[in-house]
């Protein structure tokens, strides 16, 4: 993230707008008479959701909260960065290209020193004495020399400044030592080692670099795992425990296997699953499942069949963006993640009378590679689990497992797969089919008019596109930064296409002087890190890029026409939205046909683009 999408984040669009023009609200939008021209009916938009604005009228342009001041006070990028910061409260740090070099080498420095604090903590399972307890712990688990290498575990001194003054000998300051959690600072000054008398594990990112550490009591005391705390290094909600050695064998069985806890994973792996990672405790989050979905896209969840409540299951879709605040495991309390999980078809192996995977492994591996073939899609699972738990005989009964999981099979998209639940909910239940499919039909239009009215589908895709919305504009510039000879074409792009307004300046500046250093030169000093990264990108360009202009050219043009598909389609997503909430009004007259006339001609231009993409595409091909 960027300085100016942080920004962003911390302010609201429509109260930014609102201090300027009186914006009448629109279903869930806002809108006014156009401040950039003079009309009578309102045709200017703001989007909350998207955090951006658009005249739908004669002067038709849009963009963000930055754009907007731009336009609106006629002042620069930079001027309008440094006033919304004042807002948003955003420190600016002036960022040399040094100063961003010296960040870097800060940032190796903390991994260096959890990578010696790991490096010390194993050392002292091994071999000191005072760690003999924490050996025979290490036995009584069952857990090999080997393992206990292959995962590095550790042991922390029973001591308040053990790992200080170890560290501090290799020249690490207390400052550092705060900085990834290792040591906690006293209220009254000084400070003293996290973690004591614990067994260590430390967790390592992919590229296996040291980010934190858990460390477990040896005994019943409390708690039993204490683990690093939130830094600039351990980002709790993205973190994967054993990721580092599991990803190899993801991608060979391309599957993988999420437990719950350090001694699941590494008994796992022990025993030869090692495609097995650990949510360590918390509920799996979209980061986490779009990082292994990466790796593979066959994932298994083991639950604890206590704690998988369906409960926890039906409250979380019935308040859908709300976060769920939960103090145990359950995949699905984040209810876009049970959606997720639907979706992408994840399975789940029940883990049954409380025994953890790690016990069921050490009892009998042949055991759990069995429960694993017999994983079963989390629909089958919670539908299961709820069917087991009603009066068979009871109607009140069959008809509340109905209502639940209508909700969750009408959001399958596949119709094919609906139909199977269908079917399947309507064996299990002892119902007729039909009665089933009807009242999925009924709760399918009535959710159909209430998603088109609050377009919450339209929103769906259009989060999709600016996902990916930033990389291509950053691809852009790098091109253009990097190889004079695009310069052409690039003169011709329009800036319109780019909605980050950060971008958007680089790319008005460079068809301005198309020099680094001049750009550089008149950039505000706020973005010179940003800039010095997209002159830093090439490193990322495959080398063909460089050998072959007609490879560059192509590139370019992929990313032009990407963004000004990307720019079409959101104008047409932005004009849906607003045509369903018309027409819930039913006030729809001139403002509808003027947008039906422009919605027309922008699937002309669609239509052009993905012609433009087939010749590409073709050219590609060499045919
Ligand atoms: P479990 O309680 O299932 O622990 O918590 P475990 O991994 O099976 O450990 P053993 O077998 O009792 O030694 C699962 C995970 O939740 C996190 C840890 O990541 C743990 O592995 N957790 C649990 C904590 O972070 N703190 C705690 O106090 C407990
Ligand atoms: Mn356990």
């Amino acid at each position: 993230m960027n300085i100016a999408d942080d920004i962003k984040q911390k302010l609201d669009i429509v109260d930014v707008i609102s201090q300027y023009i009186k914006l009448t609200k629109s279903g869930r939008n806002y809108k006014a008479a156009c401040p950039f021209h003079s009309e009578k009916t309102a045709s200017f938009f703001v989007f909350p959701e998207k955090q951006s604005w658009h005249c739908f009228g004669a002067c038709g342009t849009g963009g963000d909260i930055f754009t907007f001041i731009m336009k609106k006070e006629g002042l620069d990028f930079g001027q309008v960065l440094r006033l919304m910061a004042e807002k948003a409260h955003v420190n600016l740090v002036y960022k040399t290209e040094q100063s961003s070099q010296e960040d870097h080498q800060k940032q190796d420095r903390l991994f260096k020193l959890n990578e010696v604090a790991a490096e010390y903590f194993h050392f002292l399972l091994l071999h000191d004495a005072e760690a003999k307890a924490a050996r025979q712990y290490a036995d009584k688990r069952g857990l090999s020399s080997k393992t206990v290498d292959n995962f590095q575990l550790g042991f922390a001194l029973n001591k308040w400044e053990a790992l200080s003054e170890y560290v501090a000998k290799s020249g690490y300051q207390i400052d550092e030592m705060l900085a990834v959690g290792l040591v906690v600072a006293r209220e009254t000054g000084g400070s003293y080692d996290r973690f004591r008398n614990r067994l260590i594990f430390p967790i390592k990112d992919i590229k296996g670099r040291v980010v934190g550490f858990g460390g477990r009591a040896l005994d019943d005391s409390l708690p039993k795992y204490l683990n690093s705390p939130q830094t600039a290094l351990f980002d709790k909600g993205s973190i994967i425990y054993g990721i580092d050695r599991a990803q190899g064998a993801i991608r060979q069985k391309d599957c993988v296997v999420i437990t719950e806890g350090y001694m699941d994973t590494i008994t796992a792996h022990q025993y030869g699953f090692e495609n097995t990672v650990a949510s360590m405790g918390t509920a799996l989050t979209d980061k986490q499942i779009s990082a292994l979905r990466k790796l593979s896209r066959n994932i298994i969840v083991a639950l604890d069949a206590d704690e998988a409540g369906l409960e926890a299951t039906t409250r979380s879709i019935n308040t859908i963006d709300e976060q769920i605040p939960k103090d145990h495991w359950m995949p699905w309390s984040e209810s876009k993640t049970y959606d997720e999980l639907v979706k992408y078809e994840v399975q789940v192996v029940e883990i049954r009378d409380g025994k953890d995977p790690d016990e069921i492994i050490r009892n009998s591996p042949e055991k759990w590679a069995g429960l694993l073939r017999e994983s079963q899609p989390i629909i089958d699972f919670t539908l299961k689990k709820e069917i087991d738990n009603i009066n068979s005989d009871s109607s009140k009964d069959k008809s509340a497992v109905v209502s639940k999981f209508l909700p969750i099979l009408s959001r399958i998209d596949d119709s094919i797969r609906r139909a199977h639940y269908v079917q399947k909910l309507a064996r299990l239940l002892n119902l007729d089919e039909r009665f089933v499919n009807d009242a999925l039909f009924d709760l399918r239009s009535r959710e159909k008019k209430y998603t088109t009215a609050k377009g919450s589908k339209v929103l769906k895709n259009y989060a999709d596109l600016a996902a990916s919305s930033r990389h291509i504009e950053e691809y852009c510039l790098a091109l253009l930064l990097q190889y004079a000879d695009l310069k052409d074409a690039g003169m011709k792009l329009s800036t319109n296409y780019f909605e980050h307004s950060e971008n958007k300046d680089i790319l008005i500046k460079w068809q301005d002087c198309p020099d680094a250093n001049s750009i550089m030169a008149n950039l505000d000093p706020v973005i010179h890190e940003y800039f010095a990264y997209l002159m830093s990108f090439n490193k990322q360009f495959p080398p063909s890029l460089s050998q072959n202009k007609e490879e560059r050219e192509y590139a370019l043009s992929d990313c032009i026409n990407r963004l000004l598909e990307r720019y079409v389609r959101n104008l047409e997503i932005k004009k849906k939205l607003i045509l369903s909430e018309e027409k819930e009004k039913g006030d729809m007259e001139g403002q509808l046909a003027k947008l039906i006339e422009h919605g027309i001609n922008e699937s002309q231009q669609l239509h052009d683009i993905f012609k433009n993409r087939g010749s590409l595409f073709s050219r590609t091909k060499g045919v």
